[in-house]
């Protein structure tokens, strides 16, 4: 299978394939989606082959407008609409319980419940709305590779595997959306993956206390989100995370092993000490958010297109943004920070 790279001009093309049953990759702010007609059955199994997914992993289901949810789901948690106004389009996935048989039980990974999300992509809502139909998305990755946040990632890992990809070029914010739990409607909000859309953001928005996922901050505790317990975003070669002042032990350590390092950090870190290393991937400037945006690029550009044994990634605060950031470097780097 030829695998079509759609421009703008091209959307009610993309979106005929989607209706006809094949998939479509597509951008969002996040990361790039594998697309499916999520009413399809048989489209839906398809992206678990594509992507070499377990299918006790759900998907989510990516609507235009908050109206089109309503069509799955009959109750819904009080806090929905106060969300919904204040962070949609946007990366945050809601969780609801849906009505019996609405959705394909393949898509949902047999589970009651379902996750939602409207994208903030202009390109993609018109995609979404061309089609006429929800759109299942998982991000649009080999599973265990980074997910993709360019369509170039999207082609390396799909190609010849589905029908076509809708370039928008990079994506804003580079980590998938926070995945917030509304299906017990006696309960507080959860959030079960940090995203860009942080704790603090709700609260403040919502006036109430959101809680975060156990799992999220105490390790052995069981993830409450089934795809969290997957080692995702894992390249090939090993990474460690390395604390701000244990740079100048962690080269030093490197050079006396005779290791090949490859450095991705932010470009102050890299002024300091990135200068005698030859391998480096730099992100846009010094921000959290620049390096949320620059991880998984920079881990799929170390891990495959250079000659290292060890890659090197920054460390951030886990606060705010930082602890998205660090949720995937933890999962690149299976845990492992440089120690002294
Ligand atoms: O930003 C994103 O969310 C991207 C873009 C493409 O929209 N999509 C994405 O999809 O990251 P995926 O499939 O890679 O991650 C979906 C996450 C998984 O951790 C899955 O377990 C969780 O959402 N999830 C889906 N349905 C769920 C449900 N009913 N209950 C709990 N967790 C669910
Ligand atoms: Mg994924």
């Amino acid at each position: 299978m030829d695998t079509k790279i759609y421009q703008a001009h091209e959307l009610a093309e993309a979106a005929e394939q989607i209706v006809a049953g094949e998939l479509v990759a597509f951008p969002t702010e996040t990361v790039y989606g594998l697309g499916a007609n999520a009413l399809l059955a048989d489209s839906v199994q398809k992206v678990f082959e594509v992507k070499g997914r377990p299918s006790d992993n759900p998907l989510i289901i990516h609507v235009a407008d908050f109206s089109q949810v309503k069509e799955y789901v009959d109750n819904f948690h009080p806090l929905t609409e106060k969300i919904v106004e204040n962070f949609w389009p946007g990366p945050l996935t809601l969780i609801f319980q849906i009505r019996k048989g609405a959705i394909p039980l393949v898509a949902t990974g047999g589970l009651s419940t379902a996750a939602f999300r409207m994208p903030d992509n202009k390109k993609t809502l018109d995609f979404i709305k061309l089609a006429g139909v929800p759109i299942v998305g998982p991000s649009a990755n080999t599973s265990g590779k980074p997910s993709p946040t360019t369509a170039q990632h999207v082609y390396h890992d799909l190609h010849g595997k589905i029908a076509g990809i809708l370039d928008d070029g990079a994506t804003q914010i580079g980590v998938e959306s926070t995945v917030l739990n509304l299906s017990d409607l006696n309960k507080a909000p959860m959030i079960l993956r940090p995203g860009a859309v942080t704790k603090e953001a709700l609260e403040e928005v919502l006036q109430s206390t959101v809680e975060i996922d156990g799992h999220l901050i105490k390790e052995g505790e069981i993830p409450k989100s089934p795809g969290m317990k997957y080692k995702h975003y894992s390249p090939d070669t090993q990474v460690m995370m390395v604390h701000p002042e244990d740079w100048p032990e962690a080269i030093q350590w490197s050079r006396d092993q005779r290791l090949k390092i490859g450095l991705l950090a932010s470009p102050d870190v890299l002024k300091e000490w990135g200068q005698t290393i030859k391998e480096t991937f730099s992100y846009d400037n010094n921000s959290i958010e620049a390096a949320t945006r620059g991880l998984f690029a920079g881990l799929r550009a170390l891990d495959e297109g250079a000659d290292v044994d060890l890659i090197f990634a920054q460390a951030f605060p886990e606060e705010g943004l930082g602890i998205a950031y660090m949720n995937r470097l933890k999962k690149a780097a299976a845990q492992k920070f440089f120690e002294k």
